[in-house]
């Protein structure tokens, strides 16, 4: 039973009206599912978290992918996923729309800030932990074999967490700002700023090389994160974040193939590169007030609009449910077209990112009053109106209502194809057949959920706050300088062991002379685990060969109290590992 049946019920023979008029019923049908099937799979009290059986004391604020438990096993946590899920739940909480979230946003950071400091075959919080994509959900590290590390997750979770920050500032909540998420949006920016020239597996898991979507995230949390920390008053990080954004932007143009007219998803991979990657980059790096800017791929660029064609158009021949369709109207879409993962069908939230594009494009053409056609977008525009040429058309021009129009239909198009194909409990699993749309692999996905309510918002009309994409430009020469681990000398790795009891609530952190222990700063010092307390410990890479002071220090609730003189000291070897043996002074 599909959802034209339930539409049926309800007086809407769907088919037998414009898209919109399904769409419209679906938004109606499907909204307050998707909602419920967010919460659902956030532990530990969701109903499907699961979180509760598992670990009933810490899973607080831990989003379960999807409750399947096999073919495929999703009873994890990935940050990606996570990340994206309480971006939308915090703009819904920021703007007033649902006021009942804090609690459970409150549970996010603090699970992500334990999360940040799990041990993981990925490294240390300091060694490049960060980068480890999915948890347990009793928050203990996944061990198995997987495509790791993945650089989107630190850069995708900072924006979440500023977000947030910002609206706390708002509302003069300073102290929890700068003394707790802080210090978790910092560890994932530095981490952003220092890694983001090195190869990282893609979205979908599955590639080993430089990833758009990835380049583009990091981009923007760096460029917003400079500006935070401006606003709080953390300016010695401002420069280096704002330089690693000018480094990013600039590598970000090199994804661009002018001849294809598309965004090349991925540098590896031995694919087309055409790429539901480059479609989620636009609506989650979407500003509203950027304009249509084509160097950071706003959704109404031509670069964009034109790379939604080429994407789109890769699945019309491919999926056996999009046969006899018009070349111009909508269709299913998958990940990308060479898929095969669980039979490579098409999933919602890709078929939804096209809507979501498409609506945001609607909403900025509104603003700004005009539609610009040029070279590179054409092909995308001549879809709506065949005869049409390069030029401007003003709001007020026929041509603007002919194709703003046209180009609401064909988006409540990709709506009203999730319709068709969503069973009729409402339940999204993560794709549906490419041969008859039955409800495939994974079900009740978060991300499909979450992906729902942000295009629905974008379809209403609604925008949130921007990240500073406004007027940036592209760097003449792209460089890496200063880009950290991947271009420096020799590194050995040091294990800190420090014997020290302390009061609840306090913590033990290390800094010293160098660079990698930064540069003797309280409150950037790095934060030792407590695993085997009471030896708090961590594992740092140094400079080979090479002289280092450092000292301990506790902090408790923003009190700082360092070790007593002299100074610690090693000379570390010129290669291999060593460790430190100490105890609290
Ligand atoms: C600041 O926000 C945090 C997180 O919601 C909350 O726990 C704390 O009580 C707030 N403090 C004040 C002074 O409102
Ligand atoms: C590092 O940045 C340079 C300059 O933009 C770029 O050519 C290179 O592909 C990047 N490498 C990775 C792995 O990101
Ligand atoms: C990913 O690619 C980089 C650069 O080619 C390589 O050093 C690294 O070992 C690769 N990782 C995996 C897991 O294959
Ligand atoms: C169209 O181009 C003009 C001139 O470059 C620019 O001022 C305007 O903002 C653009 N409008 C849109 C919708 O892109
Ligand atoms: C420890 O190092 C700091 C930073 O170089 C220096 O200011 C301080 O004097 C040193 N302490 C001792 C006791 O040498």
């Amino acid at each position: 039973m599909r959802f034209t049946l339930l539409a049926t019920l309800v007086g809407l023979a769907v088919g037998a009206f414009a898209q919109s008029s399904s769409a419209d019923a679906y938004v109606a049908f499907e909204s307050p599912i998707a909602k419920v099937g967010v919460l659902a799979n956030i532990g530990p009290s969701g109903s499907k978290s699961q979180g509760a059986k598992a670990s009933a004391s810490n899973s607080a604020g831990i989003v379960v992918a999807s409750p399947s438990t096999s073919n495929p096993n999703y009873l994890y946590t990935w940050t990606r996923d996570t990340s994206l899920v309480f971006k939308a739940l915090i703009d819904q909480f920021t703007s007033g729309e649902d006021t009942t979230l804090r609690g459970l946003i409150d549970s996010f950071t603090s699970s992500q800030a334990i999360l940040q400091q799990v041990s993981n075959p990925s490294g240390t919080v300091s060694t490049g932990g960060l980068g480890e994509p999915k948890f347990n959900i009793d928050e203990t590290a996944f061990t198995d074999a997987w495509g790791r590390p993945q650089r989107d997750g630190p850069a995708l979770r900072s924006t979440a967490i500023i977000s947030y920050a910002n609206w706390l500032l708002d509302n003069s909540n300073t102290t929890y700002v700068t003394q707790t998420l802080w210090p978790i949006i910092k560890l994932d920016l530095d981490y952003v700023a220092n890694n983001w020239n090195q190869s990282t597996f893609d979205l979908w898991e599955e590639v080993n090389s430089s990833s758009f979507f990835t380049t583009a995230v990091q981009h923007r949390a760096l460029r917003e994160g400079a500006t935070f920390a401006t606003r709080i008053g953390q300016t010695s990080v401002v420069a280096g974040y704002t330089t690693q954004a000018d480094n990013l932007l600039c590598f970000l143009q090199s994804y661009w193939n002018p001849i294809a007219g598309y965004i090349t998803a991925n540098t590896g991979g031995g694919r087309s590169g055409k790429d539901a990657n480059t479609v989620l980059t636009s609506i989650h790096t979407f500003d509203p007030a950027a304009g249509c800017d084509a160097a950071t791929f706003q959704p109404c660029s031509d670069k964009a609009l034109s790379n939604l064609k080429v994407y789109v158009d890769s699945f019309r021949s491919i999926y056996t449910i999009n046969s006899g369709i018009a070349a111009n109207a909508a269709v299913a879409t998958g990940r990308y077209p060479e898929d095969s993962y669980q039979g490579g069908n098409p999933w919602y939230l890709t078929t939804l990112s096209v809507a979501e594009q498409l609506y945001d494009a609607l909403i900025v053409w509104d603003t700004l009053g005009s539609i610009n056609v040029t070279a590179t977008s054409l092909s995308f525009f001549q879809q709506f109106s065949s005869g049409i040429a390069a030029g401007t058309f003003p709001s007020t021009s026929a041509t603007y209502t002919t194709l703003t129009s046209a180009i609401k239909d064909f988006a409540d198009g990709f709506v009203a194809m999730n319709a068709q194909y969503t069973p009729s409990n409402g339940g999204l699993s993560e794709q549906y057949s490419r041969s008859t749309g039955a409800p495939v692999s994974a079900v009740d996905l978060t991300w499909s959920y979450a992906a729902t309510l942000t295009a629905f918002h974008a379809r209403s009309g609604k925008t949130y706050a921007g990240w500073g994409a406004a007027g940036l430009t592209v760097p003449a020469v792209c460089s890496t300088s200063g880009s950290g681990t991947g271009s420096g000398g020799a590194t050995v790795a040091v294990t800190f062991n420090v014997q020290a009891t302390t009061v609840f609530g306090e913590n033990i952190y290390l800094t010293g002379s160098v660079d990698a222990l930064e540069n003797w700063s309280p409150d950037n010092a790095l934060l030792l685990s407590a695993a085997n307390y009471p030896v708090w410990s961590i594992t740092v890479n140094l400079p080979a060969s090479t002289s280092v002071e450092y000292k301990y220090i506790r902090k408790n609730n923003g009190a700082v109290t360092w070790e007593s003189d002299p100074n610690n000291s090693i000379t570390t070897p010129a290669s291999g590992s060593a460790t430190e043996t100490d105890t609290w002074r």
